[in-house]
Formats: structure tokens, C-alpha cells, sequence
């Protein structure tokens, strides 16, 4: 649930795993979409590759107010005006997104354990596919996003636009189903 804690941090509220889990709470939303485009798209790449970035320790711009926040991909914008109408964000080329280090703040995973007492005794590995393929001979011409984001087999429209060139969902990275036209 990274943008349900998150957003929970920053409003200085405590972080209740479950609690997100009722549909009560403010958090809701957030905690039932998990990692959505925008979260994804607006990532800046500051801490990229770092420690201090693992874990789903993102980086993105808290301060400045839609329709300004940058959302960033792959092309120079075509559309940027429409974007900023549309949806509230001014799109712009951030070649950071191609990155494995933007998939290696998630899956890069340590997990706090606990001992009898019930205290935190320390941390362990839970995922690490980023630290594996930097040791790999993957590492650094074939990124993740050159396996796990392929070219979708054929152009999807919605309403009209062509939004998702890329075919996302199938290759089992998107969790976002809030575009339930173009991604299925
Ligand atoms: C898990 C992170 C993540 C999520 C969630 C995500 N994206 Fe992406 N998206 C990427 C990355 C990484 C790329 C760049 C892939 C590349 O160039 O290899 C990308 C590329 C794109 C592109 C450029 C298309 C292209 O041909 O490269 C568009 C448009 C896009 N995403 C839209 C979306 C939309 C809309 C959603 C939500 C339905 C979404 N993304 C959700 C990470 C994400
Ligand atoms: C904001 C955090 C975040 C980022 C960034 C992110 N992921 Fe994920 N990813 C997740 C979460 C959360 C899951 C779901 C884990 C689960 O199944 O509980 C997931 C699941 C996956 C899965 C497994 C999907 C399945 O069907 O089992 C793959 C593969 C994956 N991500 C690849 C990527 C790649 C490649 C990137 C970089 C382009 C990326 N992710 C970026 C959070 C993220
Ligand atoms: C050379 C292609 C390739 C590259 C590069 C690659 N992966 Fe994968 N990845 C795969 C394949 C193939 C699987 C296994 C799919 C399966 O077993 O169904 C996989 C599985 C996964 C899974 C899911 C594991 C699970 O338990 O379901 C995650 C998460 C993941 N990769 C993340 C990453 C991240 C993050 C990177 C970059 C640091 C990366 N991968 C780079 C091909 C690749």
C-alpha cells in the first residue's frame, strides 16, 4: 500500500496497515489502487540506485500544485497542454523512467523481523531482483523495463486517444485498473 502510507506520513498520521483496510478510513483509496501511473510517472530520480532509496523510499515533488507537478516519460510530450487540462499534471520527457533504479525502489524489499519480545531484532532481504540483475549480465544495457514492459501487440484507444502504447498490464507490472478499456 506505498501510496496510502505515503500520503499517511506526510498528513502526519499514523501508519495502520489495517486500519487502511476499512472502507472508513480517509486511506482507502489509496491503500485498494497500491501503486497507480501517477505515482509511478511522477518519481524523480534523485535518490535512484541509493540505500536511502530502497524500500519504497520515492522521491516525488510534494509542494508544487496541479496543474504544475511534473509527470514524467519516456517522449517529449506531443499533448502536454491536454494533459495539463485533462488530468492536472504537465507532462514531461524524463528519461529516468527507463531506469531499473525506479523499479529497484520497490522491489528492493527489507523487512523489519521481530524477536520473542516482540521488538525489532533487524531487517531482512525479502525482495531483491534489483541487487541480483546488477550483478547480472543484464546489468546496465537491459533494465527491467526492456523485459517486464514490452511494446503492446497492437495500438489501444480510449475515447478516441491513444493512452496506453505500451502494453502494461500483461506483462504483469501495472496494477492500476482505473482504465479498464485500454488495459484489459
Ligand atoms: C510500476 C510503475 C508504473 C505504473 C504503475 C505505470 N507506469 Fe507507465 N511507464 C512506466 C515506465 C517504467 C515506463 C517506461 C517504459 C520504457 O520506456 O521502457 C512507462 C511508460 C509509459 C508511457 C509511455 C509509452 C511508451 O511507449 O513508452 C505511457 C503513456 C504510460 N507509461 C502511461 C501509464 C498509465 C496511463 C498508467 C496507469 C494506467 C501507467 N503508465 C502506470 C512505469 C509505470
Ligand atoms: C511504488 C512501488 C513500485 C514500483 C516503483 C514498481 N513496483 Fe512492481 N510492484 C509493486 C507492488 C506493491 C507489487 C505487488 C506485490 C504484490 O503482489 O503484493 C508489484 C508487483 C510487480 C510484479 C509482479 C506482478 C505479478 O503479477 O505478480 C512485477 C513483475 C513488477 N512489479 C515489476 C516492476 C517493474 C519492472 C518496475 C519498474 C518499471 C516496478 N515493478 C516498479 C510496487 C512497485
Ligand atoms: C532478461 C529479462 C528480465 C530482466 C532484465 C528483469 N526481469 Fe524480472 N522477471 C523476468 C522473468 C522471465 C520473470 C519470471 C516470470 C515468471 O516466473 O512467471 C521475472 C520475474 C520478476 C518478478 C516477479 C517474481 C514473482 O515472484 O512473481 C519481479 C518482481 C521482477 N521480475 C522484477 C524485476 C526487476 C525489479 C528487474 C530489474 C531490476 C527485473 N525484474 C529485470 C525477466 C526479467
Amino acid at each position: 500500500m506505498p501510496m496510502a502510507s505515503f500520503q499517511a506520513e506526510s498528513e502526519g498520521v499514523d501508519v495502520d496497515i489495517r486500519g487502511f483496510l476499512s472502507q472508513k478510513s480517509p486511506f482507502y483509496q489509496l491503500a485498494d489502487d497500491g501503486v497507480s501511473c501517477t505515482l509511478c510517472h511522477q518519481m524523480l530520480p534523485d535518490n535512484f540506485g541509493k540505500e536511502e532509496s530502497f524500500s519504497g523510499n520515492f522521491v516525488i515533488d510534494e509542494k508544487t500544485i496541479r496543474p504544475d507537478r511534473r509527470i514524467f516519460g519516456p517522449f517529449v510530450p506531443a499533448m502536454a497542454q491536454a494533459m495539463r487540462n485533462s488530468a492536472g499534471y504537465t507532462p514531461e520527457e524524463g528519461k529516468h523512467v527507463e531506469k531499473a533504479e525506479l523499479c529497484a525502489i520497490c522491489h528492493t524489499l527489507y523487512t523489519p523481523f521481530l524477536d520473542d519480545s516482540g521488538n525489532v531484532a533487524g531487517k531482512f532481504p525479502e525482495q531483491t531482483p534489483y541487487l541480483e540483475w546488477l550483478n547480472s549480465q543484464y546489468s546496465p544495457d537491459m533494465p527491467c523495463q526492456k523485459c517486464h514492459c514490452p511494446r503492446a501487440q497492437e495500438q489501444r484507444y480510449h475515447q478516441d486517444r491513444q493512452t496506453c502504447p505500451r502494453d502494461h498490464r500483461s506483462s504483469g507490472m501495472c496494477l492500476q485498473e482505473q482504465m479498464p478499456g485500454c488495459l484489459t
